[in-house]
């Protein structure tokens, strides 16, 4: 873990500048700590995916995950509690669009503004970095997730998705 960041207050203020009503009071006033992950992190990070449902190439995620590391080392943000990692946000940066991805909360550890304070980060890294627009992508099957992106002020636009395997 290369940086500890105590953000006290930071998410708290976040929910109320994109008028997203009141902070959930489990986490008012909980500071955690967001950290940046390295590739050591990488089975713990395998593991919160798999325990959150994200779906990977889990012969690919490790050179995928260097491959993060090498072009924005500082964007890939974790939380860690016990040693163990309980929520994680995946920041890329293409010098023109920021992408959020891998946003995941463990089961036993939602509703506690994690995901929000990952966010919150992610954003203000990305911003300093001359970043204007984020995007990020959500499977049809997580479509329930729609609603969450919406409270911190992403809005849906019905591009068409293509993609094509190398
Ligand atoms: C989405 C997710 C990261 C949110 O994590 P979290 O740390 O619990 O989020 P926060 O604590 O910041 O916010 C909690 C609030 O968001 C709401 N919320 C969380 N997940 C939601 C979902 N899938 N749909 C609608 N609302 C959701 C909670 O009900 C809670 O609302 P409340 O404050 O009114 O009680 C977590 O549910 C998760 O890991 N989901 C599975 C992985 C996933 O879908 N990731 C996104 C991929 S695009």
């Amino acid at each position: 873990m290369a940086r500890i960041l105590s953000l006290d207050g930071v998410a708290a203020a976040a929910w109320a500048t994109r008028g997203a009503g009141t902070p959930p009071d489990a986490y008012s006033g909980a500071a955690v700590d967001v950290s940046t992950a390295s590739l050591a992190d990488l089975d713990g990070l395998v593991a919160l995916w798999t325990a959150v449902g994200l779906r990977f190439r889990h012969d690919l995620v490790a050179e995928e995950l260097a491959g993060v590391l090498e072009r924005d080392p500082d964007l890939v943000l974790v939380v860690e509690e016990g040693g163990t990692i309980i929520a994680s946000v995946l920041g890329t940066w293409d010098g023109r669009r920021g992408w959020v991805t891998r946003l995941a909360t463990h089961p036993d550890h939602r509703g506690r503004g994690l995901a929000l304070q990952l966010v919150t980060e992610l954003e203000e890294r990305l911003r300093a970095k001359g970043c204007r627009k984020l995007n990020l992508l959500i499977e049809q099957h997580n479509a329930a997730v729609v609603p969450y992106y919406e409270r911190l002020g992403y809005r849906r636009d019905d591009l068409i998705f293509m993609e094509k395997f190398l």
